[in-house]
């Protein structure tokens, strides 16, 4: 058992040389006189699952939207599949397969289910005379409900507006919507901050369907037990800095708390 358990380990490791799926090189951003981050690195292989942790104010929202597009940073480089990249909009990332779901915005709560999932990707039909131009609701209101059943989130109706939801399903449908657009990597802003037991249970395990369909996830999380049960590894900023990073199964939740404080007696400040 031991044996086919580490042969398997070493078969899903990327190959040597393999480039990270996506990647941060000593990534500054400042906003005036805070340096939110301080030359900061941060990795992710492919069909990794990285939790990014830190404490609060540590730069994990600001890589975040380095990483997106939200931010151009002032210094350092972003690489995707080994490459160099310049975001200049979060359309520019969405076009190089990385999706991200936010910590201070989800989703349009006026518009359906389906609208939301094709949110400026709306399939377009032809009309009178041949003109492209109308939207296809049809077509999307099938690929929503397809969409969904694959990644096992339960909603009654895709036509159903975002308001008439729960906080899980609004979450839900958020953390789809990323998934199904991404083709590289998909990025939560701590998804399930504002979400109870059973409702969390249910986002995980969107994320671990991302996963097994060969997907690398970060997800930033406030929440230990969860980060060691969901992770692959864990990458620690304090400061703006990567201070640690981790194997989830090498370390406990006072390992992790010790590398976000910095109270670890390996390391100095
Ligand atoms: N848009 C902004 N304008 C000014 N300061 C910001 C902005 N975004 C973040 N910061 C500051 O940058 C630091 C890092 O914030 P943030 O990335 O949100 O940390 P975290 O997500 O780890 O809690 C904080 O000091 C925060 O106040
Ligand atoms: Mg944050």
């Amino acid at each position: 058992m031991a044996t086919a358990a580490t042969a398997t380990a070493e078969n899903d490791k990327p190959a040597a040389g393999d480039p990270p799926v996506l990647e941060a090189r000593g990534i500054v951003k400042r906003f005036g006189h805070v340096e939110a981050l301080r030359g900061a690195d941060f990795t992710v292989g492919k069909g990794e699952v990285v939790a990014l942790i830190g404490d609060n104010g540590a730069g994990k929202s600001t890589l975040i939207k380095t990483l997106s597009g939200v931010h151009a940073p002032d210094e350092g480089e972003i690489r995707v599949g080994g490459r160099p990249v310049h975001f200049a909009t979060p359309v520019d990332a969405r076009r190089a397969g990385v999706e991200t779901v936010y910590q201070d915005l989800a989703v349009a709560d006026d518009l359906s289910v389906a609208a939301n999932l094709y949110l400026g990707r709306e399939i377009l039909r032809s009309g009178p005379l041949g003109r492209l131009g109308l939207l296809d609701k049809r077509a999307m209101r099938q690929g929503a409900a397809a969409a969904l059943a694959e990644l096992g989130v339960r909603i009654p109706r895709v036509t159903t507006p975002i308001a008439m939801l729960s906080g899980g399903q609004r979450q839900c449908v958020a953390v789809a919507r990323a998934i199904i657009w991404a083709t590289n990597v998909v990025i939560l802003d701590e998804p399930t901050a504002a979400l109870g037991v059973v409702q969390t249970g249910r986002v995980l395990d969107v994320v671990r369907r991302a996963r097994d369909a060969g997907m690398s996830v970060v997800l930033v999380s406030h929440n230990m037990p969860q980060v060691l049960e969901i992770a692959d590894r864990v990458e620690v900023l304090r400061l703006g800095r990567r201070a640690a990073r981790l194997r989830a199964d090498e370390v406990t939740t006072d390992d992790l708390v010790a590398a976000m404080t910095g109270s670890s007696g390996a390391e100095r400040d």
